[in-house]
């Protein structure tokens, strides 16, 4: 397979020079300044009739079998995905965090709108976590869906340190028999490398500006449209990082989990990406999904034969299962290395699929999440923006850097909102690479109403999100490709 040669990056109007540096990940003194030190949040106390869900959350190294593979990673309880967090919408969740890691970290909710203190950013919502601490994170959660949590420091979210959190709604009906949860993920670390080496790596490779051509070890992935779906609807270069492996739950496709049902069972999935740098084309053979959910807000459901879905994105879906053995396959998009993730849904005897069994339905209709039209009771309330922003996503291989409204992260004027107010986010993609783009703390209505907290933006895609002021704080907005976010696609969106 022929490589691409250097991508071609379009950094209209930044006015971004090759002396571009990456001030925010370095703590580089050109960073305006913050506070350094961050109270302890105020307890929250239950009120009356109020369900209370205690957990205590044990972040450490551990050595992970991922079905034949044994690594050493760094995870939540020593298993990944960690344990499933699971409450009520409107439960008083508690969670101690205990930091045995030999590095800080924190702990981010994501998608759940939370005050601000427990949503886990350092520097901006709290002190980070020294080894040896704890920190108790209190908060409700308000709204039902799937989310999951991982750590905001760092390339750790490329680790093992990732776990669902399932918000149930009470006034749900829950038409289905069972409950699937299915979080996915590219694997490297411990395999040669660690995240943090593959970021030196390709911050290296762009400071010499060689990277692209020679393809280095810790793995530039150019993928080419061969690669199942081809990168149709994201472009031909979807990813940076050639990781080995992707797994599902856990498990290399060699070792798949293995959900055994009936046939005739009602399964709701619930999908969700703990992936860095892949988007993911996911399909279960033999079945059509009737999506249901994204981010956790209600759609107008539709069938479709799979859904794409980007890193930090959720979507729940409905199947009704056949009488067989039947492969869920994630297919990495655009890119031509580490396989695919495999899990099994077994209703009959049979074998096993084979690690790189290739669903029909992955080549039918894959469905764009950005396409659902929101279920009515999802909708904000009719209303023009008070104010308006521009959020446009640059950057470059080489150097490598992303950025947001012109400079990487630290470098950029933070967006700035008044309580009460709606904004609108007037999101533009300058490259050509998709960026997953993903808001703390709130969630933003698409033109068509549909609610996200995590939209997958196509190269040179512009669309406009409105969302409404109404959870005073200091949050985040940034791409979700782990690697982008470090190398500066951030920024801050602060109550004014
Ligand atoms: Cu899951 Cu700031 O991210
Ligand atoms: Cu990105």
């Amino acid at each position: 397979m022929t490589r691409p040669s250097r991508r071609q990056v379009l950094i209209a109007g930044l006015g971004l020079g090759a002396s571009a540096t990456l001030a925010a990940c370095s703590g580089d003194a050109a960073a305006p300044a913050r506070p350094t030190t961050f109270p302890p949040p105020e307890p929250l106390t239950a009120s009356a009739g109020q369900s209370v869900t205690t957990a205590r959350l044990t972040a450490r190294p551990v050595t992970l079998d991922l079905g034949g593979r044994t690594v050493p990673t760094w995870a939540y309880a020593d298993s990944v995905p960690g344990p499933t967090l699971r409450a009520s919408a409107g439960d008083l969740l508690r969670v101690t965090l205990d930091n045995q890691l030999p590095a800080d970290t924190t702990v981010h909710w994501h998608g759940v709108r939370l005050r601000p203190e427990a949503d886990g950013v350092p520097g901006l919502t709290q002190d980070p976590v020294r080894t040896g601490e704890n920190f108790l994170y209190e908060f409700i959660a308000p709204d039902p869906g799937t989310y999951f949590f991982h750590p905001h420091v760092g390339t750790q979210l490329d680790r093992g340190l990732y776990a669902p959190l399932i918000i149930d709604d009470p006034a749900e009906p829950g038409d289905y028999d069972l409950e699937w949860i299915l979080v996915l993920d590219d694997w490297i670390d411990g395999t040669g490398t660690t995240p943090d080496e593959v970021l030196e790596q390709l911050v290296a490779d762009g400071a010499s500006g060689t990277g692209m051509q020679h393809g280095s070890m810790s793995g530039m992935d150019h993928g080419s449209m061969s690669a199942g779906q081809g990168g149709a609807p994201w472009g031909a270069d979807t990813g940076d990082v050639a990781h080995p492996h992707h797994l599902i739950n856990g498990k290399l496709p060699t070792a798949p989990e293995v959900l055994e049902a009936r046939a005739g069972q009602r399964v709701r999935l619930r999908i969700i990406s703990a992936a860095s740098d892949s988007i993911f084309a996911v399909a279960l053979g033999g079945h059509r999904m009737r999506v249901i959910h994204t981010d956790g807000w209600p759609v107008s459901p539709v069938d479709a034969d799979g859904i794409y879905i980007g890193m930090g994105e959720r979507y729940d879906a409905v199947v009704t299962l056949g009488s067989g053995v039947f492969p869920l396959v994630a297919r990495p998009v655009g890119k031509s290395t580490g396989g695919q993730g495999l899990a099994v849904v077994r209703t009959a005897t049979g074998a096993l699929p084979a690690a790189d069994v290739t669903p029909s339905e992955l080549d039918g209709k894959i469905l764009v999440g950005s396409q659902l039209e929101p279920d009515d009771s999802a909708r904000l309330p009719a209303k023009s923006p008070d104010i308006s922003a521009a959020l446009t996503l640059g950057g470059s291989m080489a150097p490598y850097v992303w950025t947001i409204n012109g400079a990487p992260y630290g470098q950029n004027e933070p967006l700035r909102v008044a309580h009460g107010q709606r904004l609108r986010l007037n999101a533009r993609n300058r490259t050509m690479m998709p960026h997953p783009l993903h808001l703390h703390g709130h969630t933003f209505a698409l033109p068509n109403g549909l609610r996200k907290d995590t939209l997958l933006m196509a190269p040179m895609e512009s669309v406009a999100l409105d969302l409404d002021a109404d959870n005073p704080g200091d949050w985040m907005i940034h791409c979700h490709n782990i690697y982008h976010a470090e190398a500066g696609m951030m920024i801050d969106l602060r109550y004014t």
